[in-house]
C-alpha cells in the first residue's frame, strides 16, 4: 500500500482523521514526526504502534540540518507522500527536494488569502463573512502551492475565533482525507500546460 508519513505540532485531529479513515485502506500512515516532544498527535500514532520521531529546533544547528534529518529518517521509513497536519514550521527546499511534489498542507483559510500563521484570526480581522479550508502542495513559498481541494464555508455572524476553528475542523477533515486517499490512488495530477492548475479526478 502507498506509504504516507505525517508531520504535526499540535492535537493531531487532523492525523487521527486520517488514522480513523484513510489508514490500512488506501494508505498506510508508517511515519508521524513532530517538532514538538510531547505534542499529542505522537501519541495518537504510538497508540497504533506507527513509528514516531520529534525534530525540535533546539537539537539541531539549523533548520537545514533539522530537515536534513526528518527526511533521511522518512526515506527511511519508505514514506512516499508527506501530509503536514497542522505541522507549524517552514520547511525548506532541502526537504521538499527529497520529496518532490509529495508534501501537502493543510490551512485554515482559502487561499490565496490568509496565509501564514493565525490565518482564522487574519480573516476574522479582515471581517470576511466566508471561510475555508485549503490543501495544497507544498512549494518554496509560505501556504504559495498548487491548490488541490478547497471549501468555503460560510459563517456570518460568528466572531470567536475558536468557534470558527471548531467548525473548520470537519472540513479539514474532509478535506484533508480525500485528498491522500486521491493521491494514493494517482487521482491528483498536475496539469502539464499549467502546473499550478492539479486536475482532480473524483470517481
Ligand atoms: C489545523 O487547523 C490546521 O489547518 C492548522 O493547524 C491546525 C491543526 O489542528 N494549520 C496551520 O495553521 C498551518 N499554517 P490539528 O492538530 O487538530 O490537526
Amino acid at each position: 500500500r502507498f506509504r504516507v508519513g505525517v508531520l504535526a505540532s499540535g492535537t493531531g485531529s487532523n492525523l487521527q482523521a486520517i488514522l480513523d479513515r484513510v489508514h490500512g485502506r488506501e494508505a498506510d500512515v508508517v511515519a508521524v514526526g513532530s517538532d514538538k516532544p510531547g505534542a499529542r498527535a505522537l501519541a495518537r500514532a504510538e497508540a497504533l504502534g506507527i513509528a514516531t520521531a520529534t525534530f525540535p529546533g533546539a537539537d539541531f544547528p539549523d533548520r537545514e540540518a533539522r530537515d536534513t534529518a526528518m527526511a533521511q529518517w522518512l526515506r527511511s521509513e519508505g514514506v512516499e507522500l508527506v501530509v503536514l497536519a497542522g505541522y507549524m514550521q517552514i520547511v525548506t527546499p532541502t526537504f521538499l527536494a527529497a520529496f518532490p511534489q509529495r508534501v501537502i498542507n493543510v490551512h485554515p483559510a482559502l487561499l490565496p488569502a490568509f496565509p501564514g500563521i493565525r490565518a482564522v484570526e487574519q480573516a476574522l480581522a479582515y471581517g470576511v463573512k466566508v471561510f475555508g479550508v485549503t490543501v495544497h502542495f507544498v512549494d518554496e513559498g509560505v501556504d504559495s502551492g498548487p491548490v488541490i481541494l478547497q471549501r468555503a464555508l460560510e459563517l456570518p455572524d460568528v466572531t470567536d475565533a475558536d468557534e470558527i476553528r471548531a467548525r473548520l475542523h470537519p472540513v479539514e477533515h474532509d478535506l484533508l482525507t480525500s485528498a491522500v486517499a486521491l493521491i494514493a490512488r494517482g487521482a491528483v495530477r498536475p496539469d502539464p500546460e499549467h502546473p499550478r492548475r492539479i486536475s482532480v479526478e473524483v470517481q
